[in-house]
């Protein structure tokens, strides 16, 4: 099968389209001829390996790929000498996924062959920006509704369990309450925007001047342009703060949390990542509570998303398809933050 491989750290240009072996589906996995797969930032922080605590944490605990990646039309990779954690773990990136289930392990009893999927294989180590991956049975993959297109499907997985888990689960909004979502011209941000709007609260999207007016168009009833106004000096305060693009300090943000608001870190520097771990210290005096925002990949709430987008309550923002050959390109757009909603990449 074609895949876009990478052996090194490194930019968009580390990644090439190779032949490799297709990976054969151990007995509880799924393999998916994948048709389309989308691009999130942290396929790009992976392939970059930026910001390092990624890396660390990457190599540290996150799932090993559980099948190999041979290689049949590169050259071996250069053995060149690599530390610990500059040796990337995944060859083949790509959590999102839609596509087609190809075969099936002895022990798979929920798809079947024929089957249109989508999902997140994250949990299997990636791999699917390539023709082929295998996933998990029991990882988050639910059958595909033929009213979707594969690029729409492959658009929800990781960016909607940010937003839905976010929004719904850890900041509980209700109507009225009024939320924020920072970064949220950005695959998870999109969704963030739609769903607090849909669970009744008053919307304020923060992101770049040239997302504000897509971010009215899904429903953001305020916007603030981060070039040029902070939000944690304006004098309003709201209730629950979902953040993707934290680069402040939290002390800073609690400044603009109801006295019983919650900020919810969900992506950003590696410093408010930290402090944000340390939420329930950090909470212990003044405004609201500080949380880290872990969103796990699970089958229920992609169901509830196809509810959601087949009732028109929600709609995938796509920005650009790529062919697989441009995948690098595709991943360029992203972590240069130039994508409006998801960049997807077709095989
Ligand atoms: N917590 C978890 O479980 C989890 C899981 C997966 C991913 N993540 C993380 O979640 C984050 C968001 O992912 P994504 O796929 O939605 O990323 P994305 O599509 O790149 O969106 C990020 C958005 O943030 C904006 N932004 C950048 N700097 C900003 C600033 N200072 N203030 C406000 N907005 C700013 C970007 O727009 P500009 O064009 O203006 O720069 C972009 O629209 C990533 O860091 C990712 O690693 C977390």
């Amino acid at each position: 099968m074609r895949a876009a491989v990478r052996h090194e750290f490194g930019p968009p240009e580390v990644l090439h389209v190779e032949h490799v072996d297709t990976p054969v589906p151990a007995d509880d996995e799924v393999l998916v001829r994948v048709h389309a797969a989308s691009v999130n930032l942290g396929d790009w922080e992976i392939l970059t390996g930026e910001p390092p605590y990624i890396n660390v944490l990457g190599t540290l605990f996150a799932p090993r790929p559980r099948h190999p990646v041979v290689s049949s039309s590169a050259p071996a990779a250069s053995p060149r000498k690599r530390g610990w954690f500059s040796t990337p773990k995944y060859k083949i990136l790509g959590g999102d996924l839609a596509g087609r289930v190809e075969a099936i392990g002895r022990k798979v009893t929920r798809f079947r062959p024929g089957e249109e999927v989508f999902g997140d294989c994250g949990i299997a180590g990636f791999g699917a920006f390539a023709e082929y991956v295998c996933v998990p049975e029991i990882a988050a993959l639910a059958p595909k509704p033929a009213s979707l297109s594969f690029e729409q499907a492959a658009a929800i997985p990781q960016a909607s369990f940010i937003a839905l888990q976010g929004i719904r689960d850890k900041g509980r909004v209700r109507p009225g309450q009024k939320v924020l979502v920072n970064g949220a011209g950005g695959g998870a941000g999109t969704f963030a925007v739609q769903l607090a709007r849909m669970y009744g609260a008053e919307v304020t999207g923060v992101d770049g001047p040239t997302k504000l007016e897509m971010l009215r168009s899904i429903g953001a009833h305020h916007v603030i342009d981060y070039t040029r106004e902070d939000f944690t000096r304006n004098g309003q305060r709201y209730d629950v703060i979902l953040d993707m693009a934290a680069h402040r300090s939290v002390f800073e943000v609690r400044r603009s949390l109801t006295r019983n608001g919650v900020y919810l870190m969900a992506g950003g520097s590696g410093t408010a990542l930290w402090q944000s771990a340390l939420g329930p210290l950090v909470s212990w005096s003044g405004n609201g509570r500080v949380r880290m925002l872990l969103a796990a990949l699970r089958r229920e709430d992609l169901l509830t998303m196809i509810e959601l987008v087949e009732a028109g309550a929600v709609v995938p923002v796509i920005d650009r398809c790529y062919p697989l050959t441009e995948a690098g390109e595709a991943l360029r757009r992203v972590g240069h933050k130039e994508s409006l909603g998801k960049v997807i990449i077709t095989m």
